[in-house]
C-alpha cells in the first residue's frame, strides 16, 4: 500500500545503497530505481520479487498508481473472477502470504511501473488491468493517507504538492507510471493483455466497466445472469458506501506482503471519501457555477473545467 512502509533498516543491501537518494514526504528517503521513486522497503521488495517471484501464465495483474482506486478494483476483479456473485467475504482485503501456494488462477496487485515487475510477467499470456486516476484526486487521497499514519516529520502540504509535482512521491513519478501502462495497453490492442481503466469512467458507468472488465478477465456475464441484474449487483456490492460499511473495514485491520506484517493498519484507511473531483477537501470552496475546485500550485483554489 502507498505510503505505509516506515523505513527500517531495509537499505542495507548493497544494490539499494548504490541507488539516488533524495528527501521525500517524510523523514525516510526515497530511493530511485528505473526511473521511478521507491521507500527503502520497497526497493528490497523489488530486488527479492525480480530474483524469486515466477510468474505464471494465467496470472491476473492489478497495477495501479497508489490511491488511484486498487481498493475497489481488487473487490471487483475478485468478485468476478470468483464468480462469487454473492456477498463478499471478509478476506477480500486481506494479504496473501504465500504466493506460491495461491492456486491459478492467481489475482496479484502491485503500484509497481512495468519496468520495475520480476521478469517474464506481461510477457507470458498472463493480463494486467491497469486503474488510472486524475492525479490531483491521487495526490489529495495520498496526502490524507500519509497524515492519518502520521509518520514522523511529515512535510507540509505545499511542500508535499511540489514534491509531487516534480514526480517524487512513492512509484512516482505519476505521469510516468500512467504513461507506460498506457503504451503497454495500446502495443498490441487486438489481444490486448493490459487493460486500461479509468477512476473517473468508472465511477460514471460502472456497469459498463465492470462488463468490460469481466469480460477481459474471461468471465463475461451470462445473459441470465445479465437479466437477474447481476451485473448492478456486483457494482453495488464493490461500492464505496458498501465496502466501507462492511464490519472488515469498519473495525479489521490488515498486514501486507513485505511491510507491516506486525504494524498491520486500519482497514478503514481505504475508504475516506471515494469521489471525483477535490470539493470533499473541506477547506476548498465549491466554485458555486458548476465549475470543480482544483489546486493551484500555491495550493490556493482555482476553478477548473471537469
Ligand atoms: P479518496 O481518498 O479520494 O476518498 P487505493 O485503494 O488505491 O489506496 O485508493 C484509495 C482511494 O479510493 C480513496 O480515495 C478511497 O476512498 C477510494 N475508494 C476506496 N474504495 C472505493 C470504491 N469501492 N469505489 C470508489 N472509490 C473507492
Amino acid at each position: 500500500g502507498g505510503g505505509s512502509e516506515k523505513g527500517g533498516d531495509d537499505s542495507s543491501s548493497v544494490i539499494i545503497s548504490t541507488l539516488p537518494t533524495r528527501e521525500g514526504w517524510w523523514a525516510a528517503p526515497l530511493f530511485r530505481l528505473h526511473g521511478c521513486w521507491l521507500t527503502a522497503r520497497l526497493a528490497r521488495s523489488v530486488e527479492l520479487m525480480q530474483a524469486e517471484f515466477k510468474p505464471r501464465p494465467d496470472d491476473v495483474l492489478l497495477a495501479t498508481f497508489p490511491k488511484s482506486g486498487t481498493t475497489w478494483l481488487k473487490a471487483l476483479a475478485f468478485a468476478l473472477i470468483n464468480h462469487s456473485r454473492h456477498p463478499l467475504p471478509d478476506r477480500t482485503l486481506r494479504p496473501v502470504a504465500e504466493l506460491e501456494a495461491v492456486p491459478s488462477p492467481r489475482l496479484l496487485c502491485t503500484h509497481l511501473p512495468p519496468a520495475l515487475l520480476p521478469p517474464g510477467m506481461l510477457m507470458t499470456s498472463s493480463r494486467a488491468v491497469y486503474l488510472c486516476r486524475e492525479p490531483k484526486d491521487v495526490f489529495v487521497s495520498y496526502w490524507h493517507h500519509v497524515r492519518t499514519l502520521s509518520h514522523e516529520s511529515l512535510v507540509d502540504f505545499d511542500k508535499a504538492f511540489e514534491l509531487f509535482c516534480e514526480g517524487v512521491s512513492v512509484c512516482g513519478p505519476v505521469w510516468e507510471h500512467y504513461l507506460e501502462y498506457w503504451k503497454l495497453s495500446k502495443k498490441n490492442p487486438s489481444s490486448s493483455r493490459v487493460l486500461f481503466l479509468k477512476y473517473e469512467e468508472m465511477m460514471a458507468q460502472p456497469a459498463k466497466h465492470v462488463r468490460t472488465l469481466a469480460e477481459f478477465l474471461g468471465v463475461p456475464f451470462t445473459e441470465e445472469e445479465e437479466s437477474g441484474g447481476v451485473v448492478e449487483e456486483v457494482v453495488r456490492l464493490c461500492s464505496f458506501q458498501n465496502l466501507k460499511d462492511l464490519a472488515v473495514n469498519t473495525h479489521g485491520v490488515s498486514g501486507q506482503i513485505g511491510a507491516a506484517v506486525a504494524n498491520p493498519v486500519k482497514n478503514s484507511l481505504w475508504f475516506r471519501s471515494g469521489k471525483v473531483g477535490l470539493r470533499r477537501l473541506g477547506e476548498l470552496p465549491d466554485a458555486g457555477d458548476g465549475t470543480q475546485v482544483g489546486l493551484h500550485r500555491s495550493g490556493e483554489t482555482q476553478g477548473v473545467r471537469p
